[in-house]
């Protein structure tokens, strides 16, 4: 299989966990928790997701749909993955919301705590959905209909872009932050 497809899969299987992590941290502003949030892991997860998915994985994702779209001829599994690419639009912006919302946290000012929790559920769903939705559909149609020359040409695009965030010293940064608020879920289980 091919490495990048390989990566996205993977990509997936670490932000599911990183939303397991978050989703536990924010369920403690709910009435009657007893436990703290953590509002840095919090803040650290949200940069993790906004950054990484946004300068990686999702342009990886739409360089290889933009491949895979002229293969495709059923018309029902062409509408699915033009809502994915919508999707990466909507996920940018929720995630960049509920940063600002907990960086106003943060900076002692009041957020309602009811609005809070209701954005962050929609966030949530909107990432599982959607990773359910390229596991299910984007994933084995790529795994099908992408050549090896599609693969090879996305690849050397993406090695040959000068932009920094595509290198692997951002790579690294990004997998650390990953290690760290997986890290932090672990931690709390063991206590
Ligand atoms: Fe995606
Ligand atoms: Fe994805």
């Amino acid at each position: 299989m091919s490495i990048l497809i390989d990566r996205i899969i993977k990509d997936h299987e670490h932000l599911t966990r990183l939303l397991v992590c978050l989703d536990r941290e924010i369920s403690k502003y709910k009435e009657g928790a007893t436990r703290q949030p953590r509002l840095s892991v919090i803040i650290d997860a949200l940069d993790y997701l906004h950054n990484y998915p946004d300068s990686f994985h999702h342009p990886l994702e739409s360089r290889l749909l933009a491949k895979l779209r002229p293969r495709i001829t059923d018309a029902g599994l062409r509408q699915k993955l033009e809502a994915i690419e919508e999707q990466h639009v909507e996920i940018y912006q929720l995630t960049n919301n509920l940063i600002d919302r907990f960086q106003s946290i943060q900076n002692d000012q009041i957020v309602p705590v009811d609005k809070l929790l209701a954005d962050y559920q929609r966030y949530a769903e909107l990432q599982i959905n959607h990773i359910k939705m390229e596991n299910i559909f984007m994933i084995p149609a790529m795994k099908k209909l992408l050549t090896e020359e599609d693969v090879a040409a996305v690849k050397s695009a993406l090695n040959g872009n000068p932009d920094p965030l595509f290198g692997a010293h951002l790579w690294d940064a990004y997998e650390d932050l990953y290690q760290f608020v997986v890290g932090t879920e672990q931690e709390q289980v063991a206590v």
